[in-house]
């Protein structure tokens, strides 16, 4: 990270404390905050000590104090480089879907997930599907890349957000997650690096580090793009995977401006983009405006999902890739499944063709339920988030670094929450983070914003700190 860069995320030098206490503690934050990332190689004493105006003693004495706290460590030939105290665990972080593979108890609130309840009129698609079925069933009914009215109606989907797009370059998949796995299989050989921004989706980026791939910890694009940068060049990697729609967990946009320079690094990098649009349909304020990041990076693959448009149960995803690449994506696919069920995919063409995209009902109850998650703010004192437009969670960004223990004495209260370290690539750290779905209804949330709260008082009263430290 250059000393300019790392001035900007200090912001202005805090009065009232030593200068190297200042700049020791303010890097520390940056490292729970996930701005710093495990491995980030700070800069050389010299370069911050002449972008800070700050004397060499003092620069000296910070990072001698960040070594000794286990925030960095001397690297021979790179300086010094940040670490997560403990450093990452091997394998990366927990299996958020494991926390609901166990039946909840009626009592507890479960926000591990994040999926919208399941669509007014989605048992009508399913009684058209079983109508059109016969016509299916005449046939063998092995549709390896998927029925076609379905690819048909995907690749309009594309043609009207402005990417003309054949049927042939869509392949359907058992949802967005084996669309992924089936590319990274296709694409990605044994220990080559590929980059992810931190935090991401713990299940994708578990997929990419089974398929052998070298997983490399980047900034998210709307917190340093020059961070991005200099990951991708200096990692060699040749693909990224990427989620510039309503990125889960932070709901972030990419913009137009951020969406082309992405594009540029790929292709400049020679790096493939893998491009998570799970979330694109979950708008709640306005669609987004954004064109997708085909237009910008025609050699890109797109990954979707019916899952959080639709519904979760449904179990339909799709890849769209260059023509280049169909085939390969396609064979990959065939050692893992022989295609989706058709069915399904009926049910799914005909909700793409009656309703689009996200129902206007299932809209108003997730701004409901964001409405009622957002008092989080107001009930956990230093509690911030920013209103996402769309996604399914808020990102909380929290006073002090407990989202582990919060999650434990929310458990006890009845409310199940997934720590900020699992979202982190490299499973550690953002101890100062905590996502919050708004997926449930309005009543449960209401429940489980009283769990949280009263959790949030335990951990932070007094008392806690004093059997903690
Ligand atoms: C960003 C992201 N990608 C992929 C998936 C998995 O999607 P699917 O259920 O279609 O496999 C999810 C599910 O939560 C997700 O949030």
């Amino acid at each position: 990270m250059s000393a300019r860069r790392l001035a900007v995320l200090l912001g202005p030098r805090r009065s009232g404390v030593p200068a190297y206490t200042w700049l020791a503690d303010s890097i520390r934050q940056l490292v729970a905050d996930g701005r710093l990332l495990h491995g980030t190689r700070l800069p050389s004493e010299r370069e911050l000590l002449g972008q800070l105006q700050l004397s060499r003693t003092t620069v000296t004495r910070a990072y001698g104090v960040l070594r000794d706290r286990g925030y960095a460590r001397a690297v021979r030939g790179s300086g010094t480089v940040v670490q997560v105290p403990g450093g990452p665990v091997a394998g990366g972080g927990e299996p958020l879907e494991l926390a609901s593979l166990q039946p909840v108890g009626a009592d507890v609130v479960d926000l591990t997930c994040a999926a919208p309840a399941a669509p007014p009129g989605l048992n009508r698609a399913y009684a058209w599907a079983v109508e059109r079925m016969p016509s299916f069933i005449a046939a063998a009914g092995y549709f390896p890349l998927g029925v076609p009215e379905l690819r048909e109606a995907i690749a309009q989907r594309y043609a009207d957000r402005g990417v003309p797009t054949d049927p042939d370059q869509i392949i359907v998949t058992t949802g967005a997650l084996a669309g992924l796995a089936a590319v990274y299989r296709a694409l990605l050989s044994r220990a080559e690096p590929a980059v992810v921004e931190s935090p991401s989706y713990p299940n994708s980026v578990r997929a990419l580090a089974h398929s052998g791939a070298r997983v490399v910890p980047a900034p998210l694009v709307s917190d340093d793009l020059e961070g991005l940068s200099g990951v991708i060049r200096r990692s060699s990697a040749r693909m990224m995977l990427a989620m510039p729609d309503f990125h889960n967990p932070t709901g972030h946009v990419w913009s137009d401006d951020e969406r082309a320079r992405v594009a540029a690094m790929w292709r400049a990098g020679g790096v493939t983009g893998v491009v998570d649009e799970t979330m694109i349909d979950t708008w709640l304020d306005e669609p987004i405006e954004a064109r997708p990041m085909a237009a910008y990076a025609p050699g890109c693959v797109t990954v979707g999902s019916a899952a959080k448009t639709f519904w979760a149960g449904l179990r339909i995803g799709w890849v769209r890739a260059p023509h280049a690449l169909v085939g390969a994506i396609a064979r990959a696919r065939l050692t893992m499944d022989l295609g989706a069920p058709v069915l399904e995919q009926l049910a799914v063409a005909r909700l793409m063709d009656t309703q689009g995209g996200l129902s206007e009902e299932s809209r108003q109850r997730l701004r409901a339920s964001r409405r009622v998650l957002l008092e989080l703010a107001d009930r956990c004192p230093g509690w911030q988030a920013e209103t996402p437009t769309g996604g399914l969670s808020l990102w909380w960004h929290l006073p002090s670094e407990r989202s582990s223990a919060l999650v434990a004495a929310a458990e006890r209260r009845g409310v199940l929450l997934a720590p900020g370290s699992l979202f982190a690539v490299d499973g550690r750290g953002l101890e100062r983070w905590i996502r919050t779905p708004y997926a449930l209804d309005e009543v449960s949330l209401q429940r489980a914003v009283g769990g949280i709260a009263d959790a949030w008082a335990d951990v932070t009263a007094p008392s806690h700190f004093a059997v903690k430290n």
